[in-house]
């Protein structure tokens, strides 16, 4: 018998029992006569103690090692007042050893376990990743992603869902990002795609009368990444039949408030302090709205700073860039930045210059001090039109107000970061805050300037809003008008999750699809598999794909969604552990009917 009780669950209620306990050597110290090992297992650590009274057993205890594998047999006794430590929640016993059994040994690992400050580059951390997620933040990352996965699984189940599986072996789906491909041997010249997301075949199901699914799964995107983006990430993905947006959205609500009350002691852990209950239904902004007010289509509602739009107000004043930007069709927008007036040159230029990295020809600001406006700008304004603007913005003194005028894109991009990077900068973000919005009312097709035509803003197969009969001449009409029955799920400023009810008629499906220029033929070679089931009774249907990584990284408060996946990839998409991707044999490549021009 290797054990009979886990380390880190050991209390005073345990004193004079006998236990076997199993696991690593986190920490050695040997005061001679004794030598105390703090023994570790997944449950947390226990403190051992080998004393020389038993001289064999305390010679054996000489010879451990950090991260040795070790079995223990003793007995566990209550620490003496000035030995107890409160900071371990074992930390009222010992075990007294009488047997030790060395299961393995380790070499000297490349990063200390034991020492939470030792943080060894990313590239050491995920070639050793083993030793890695020894550590105390790895594993309760990965216990904290575990539970929530199964408490949405088993809310999921208690709603009607039924987890089914679909092939990751497939064909492109139009997620918007590269596929990964995968050569066929049986087939020469003809390629699977791994799945950007099962969005086809889960339509395929509600088609098959399933009604609910939902699935925990693997999608594949070939993209840059960031660190909120991984080439293989998990979706909570749900379909569900006879929907329409709101019953995904109460669905969500529902799924989000259990899923929190389960996890609540967890968060609170990780917080260290109790986070109040989120509260439904969350606050529904749509598109239009976010975009005026926080110049993006995520915001982080955590606090204000808002873009307060002044196009209007400036259209006809004296200075140029703002008369000249209005004229063209663009826009002036600007921030109110509160008690911002004390900002150094230094620092609105270090502004200024992060809005002009980001697109922006400048950023003018008036700051509203004791002593009156000082500005670069001021000057170009009659006194009046100044004072209008102030006015609008709220300006107070002490305040600093910026602007920015460009095209309509520009601004909102440009300011939107401007206001999170304040935001960060004046300490007005509360991490210990949960912030769910919904966004709605998403257009259902944009602009591309690169390839010069309209597309999906999500995808093709997304069901307009309104009667859908006049798709088509809504869309000549005002393409950029026509609303989608899409909607994106926000948590404090990062896109969750993301979902829309689908055309289900394929005389719409038609439609769309002539309008973004899909030859009939095309989109028969793409998806005729799902063009055909839709002519087969499918049922009006629609879902969601929760980004879990990234839920679970909010949750746990950590930077990136690598901290939250036990093996990721670095930036450059590579496995440090496993050295993926690698080059393979020429006799592979051949049965695969594959050359490479590398
Ligand atoms: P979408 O493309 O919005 O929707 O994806 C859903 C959610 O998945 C997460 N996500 C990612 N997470 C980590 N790394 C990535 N590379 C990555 N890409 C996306 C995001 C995102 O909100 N089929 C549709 C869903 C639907 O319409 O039902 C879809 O895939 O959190
Ligand atoms: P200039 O006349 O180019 O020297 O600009 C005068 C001021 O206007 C400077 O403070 C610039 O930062 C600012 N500015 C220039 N272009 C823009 C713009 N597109 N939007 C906002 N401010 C601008």
């Amino acid at each position: 018998m290797y054990r009979d009780r886990q380390c880190g669950e050991l209390r005073k209620k345990d004193v004079k029992s006998t236990v076997t306990l199993a696991g690593w050597v986190h920490r050695r110290r040997d005061h001679g006569g004794l030598i105390f090992i703090d023994l570790r297992d997944r449950s947390g650590l226990a403190q051992v103690v080998f004393d020389q009274n038993n001289k064999e057993l305390h010679q054996q205890a000489e010879k451990l090692r950090s991260e040795y594998v070790i079995s223990v047999k003793g007995e566990v006794i209550e620490r003496s007042k000035e030995t107890v430590n409160k900071n371990m929640p074992t930390g009222e016993i010992e075990v007294r050893a009488s047997e030790l059994q060395i299961l393995n040994t380790s070499k000297t690992p490349p990063i200390e376990v034991a020492d939470p400050t030792n943080e060894p580059d990313e590239t050491i951390r995920l070639k050793y990743r083993y030793i890695d997620l020894r550590k105390d933040k790895m594993r309760e990352n990965l216990i904290f992603r575990h539970r929530v996965t199964k408490a949405i699984s088993d809310v999921l189940d208690q709603e009607g869902f039924l987890e089914i599986e679909t092939p990751f072996l497939t064909k492109s789906t139009p997620e918007g990002a590269r596929d990964f491909l995968v050569p066929s041997r049986v087939n020469p010249g003809k390629f699977y795609a791994l799945p950007q997301s099962p969005q086809l075949f889960k339509q395929i199901l509600m088609v098959a009368g399933m009604e609910k699914y939902y699935q925990v799964v693997r999608c594949f995107r070939d993209e840059d990444l960031r660190a909120d983006r991984q080439p293989e990430f998990t979706q909570v993905d749900i379909e569900m039949s006879f929907c329409n947006e709101g019953d995904v959205i109460n669905m969500i609500e529902r799924v989000m408030t259990h899923t929190m009350a389960a996890l609540e002691k967890d968060i609170d852990l990780y917080r260290g302090k109790h986070i109040p209950k989120i509260k439904t239904p969350f606050p529904r902004l749509t598109w239009k709205d976010a975009i005026r007010r926080y110049g993006c289509d995520k915001p982080d509602t955590r606090f204000g700073l808002e873009l307060i739009e002044l196009s209007d107000l400036v259209k006809d004043v004296e200075f140029k860039v703002f008369k000249e930007t209005v004229a063209k069709g663009g826009i002036v927008k600007g921030i109110n930045v509160k008690g911002g007036a004390r900002f150094s040159r230094a620092e609105l230029d270090n502004l200024e210059d992060l809005a002009k990295k980001l697109g922006a020809k400048g950023m003018a600001w008036v700051a509203l001090t004791e002593s009156g406006m000082k500005s670069p700008i001021v000057k170009f304004f009659k006194v009046e039109e100044m004072n209008a603007i102030v006015d609008l913005m709220k300006g107070e003194k002490g305040d600093v107000l910026l602007f920015v005028a460009d095209k309509p894109k520009i601004v909102n991009q440009v300011l939107g970061q401007v206001r999170l990077e304040l935001g960060r900068k004046l300490g007005l973000i509360d991490n210990n805050r949960f912030d769910f919005i919904w966004v709605t009312d998403f257009p259902l097709f944009e602009y591309s300037d690169t390839e010069k035509r309209w597309v999906s803003h999500h995808h093709p197969f997304t069901a307009p809003h309104s009667s859908w009969d006049d798709i088509e001449e809504r869309f000549m009409k005002e393409p950029g008008k026509v609303k989608a029955q899409a909607y994106d799920f926000v948590l404090n400023g990062n896109e969750i999750g993301g979902g829309s009810i689908r055309i289900h008629r394929m005389d719409i499906q038609r439609k769309i699809f002539k309008i973004l220029g899909f030859e009939e033929a095309e989109a028969k070679r793409r998806f005729g598999f799902l063009l055909e089931a839709l002519e087969c009774g499918a049922p009006p249907h629609g879902g969601i794909a929760l980004g879990l990584d990234r839920l679970v990284a909010i949750l746990a408060g950590m930077e990136s969604i690598r901290d939250v996946i036990a093996f990721p990839k670095t930036q450059s998409a590579l496995c440090p552990l496993s050295g993926a991707p690698d080059v393979v044999d020429n006799k592979q490549l051949e049965e695969l009917h594959v050359k490479t021009v590398v």
